[in-house]
């Protein structure tokens, strides 16, 4: 394994710029290959067999550009996906799931925990698996909360409409013994201030949130180190970005999610 290779990040299409956000604050001197499949977005809405074949055409892509690793920034692909990838191919697999399962149970305390995510996410019961391989004590209560990605593909993050959204997801959580309340789906940071300050009227005042995308980026930190796999160069890390369809379009949202300036995007076909 090259650890001067960069690292393979992808989604089905911008959220997955939370994580990559996170990964280059956790590791500011990796290069990133980010593929968002802005073909097929959403992925959320999909069933199992074809959000497979969809990651696995992904991997393939980002395997065959020479990344010594996949982050999965996706929390549906990383429902039902992990496994088989690492199967078929012969690097590092990282998902979202799993480092945010860990992040919540000790985050919930004697608590539930509340996973928002998309339909795919929470009817695959993956948050439901991952917390029981690493607790036997923790209880998961997940609702899908749909509406949210296109809200913040939109910009539309604060006001009425998404505070309305954010209280009807929330509301089943009500009454419910939540610890923690994990943002389950790559998009839901964006939200994540109206989140806090809801979840603190309708949940309690002391209810954390747990970001599948800084779990996810702690633990990718950890892993490369333990296995020698970080880059040695200091120079600031490079960033690559290749989507399926309408770049431009991409590289006018992208900046929202990464938070910073955007560089172009290659179009590839899968
Ligand atoms: N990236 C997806 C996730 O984290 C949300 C968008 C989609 O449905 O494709 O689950």
């Amino acid at each position: 394994m090259n650890r001067e290779a960069p690292l393979g990040v992808f989604d089905s299409g911008l959220g997955g710029l939370t994580v990559v956000r996170a990964l280059r604050a956790a590791l500011p001197h990796e290069d990133i290959i980010y593929l968002g499949d802005t073909a097929r977005v959403p992925y959320g809405t999909k069933g199992p067999a074809t959000v497979l074949r969809y990651a696995l055409a992904c991997t393939r892509a980002l395997v065959d550009r020479g990344v010594k690793s996949i982050v999965i920034a996706c929390n549906t692909v990383s429902a039902v996906a992990p496994d088989r990838l690492r199967a078929d191919f012969d690097i590092p697999v990282l998902s979202v799931i799993e480092p945010s399962a860990r992040a919540a149970i000790r985050a919930a305390g004697d608590g539930r925990i509340g996973v928002l995510g998309t339909a795919a996410t929470i009817a695959s019961g993956a948050y439901v698996r991952a917390v029981c391989a690493n607790s036997t004590r923790c209880e998961v209560v997940g609702h899908a909360a749909p509406l949210l990605v296109p809200l913040a593909e939109e910009g539309w993050l604060e006001g009425e409409v998404p505070t309305l959204v954010v209280r009807h997801y929330l509301q089943p959580f009500v009454g419910r013994g939540i610890g923690a309340v994990v943002l389950g789906c790559t998009h839901y940071p964006l939200f994540r201030p109206l989140i806090e300050e809801q979840v603190r009227a309708m949940l309690g005042p002391h209810v954390p949130i747990v970001d599948s995308a800084l779990a996810t980026a702690d633990e990718t930190r950890a892993f490369l180190v333990a296995r020698d796999l970080t880059t040695t160069r200091k120079r600031a890390g490079q960033l690559e970005f290749l989507v399926t369809d309408e770049p431009r379009a991409f590289e006018a949202v992208a900046q929202r999610f990464l938070g910073d300036t955007a560089p172009k995007a290659t179009i590839i076909d899968l």
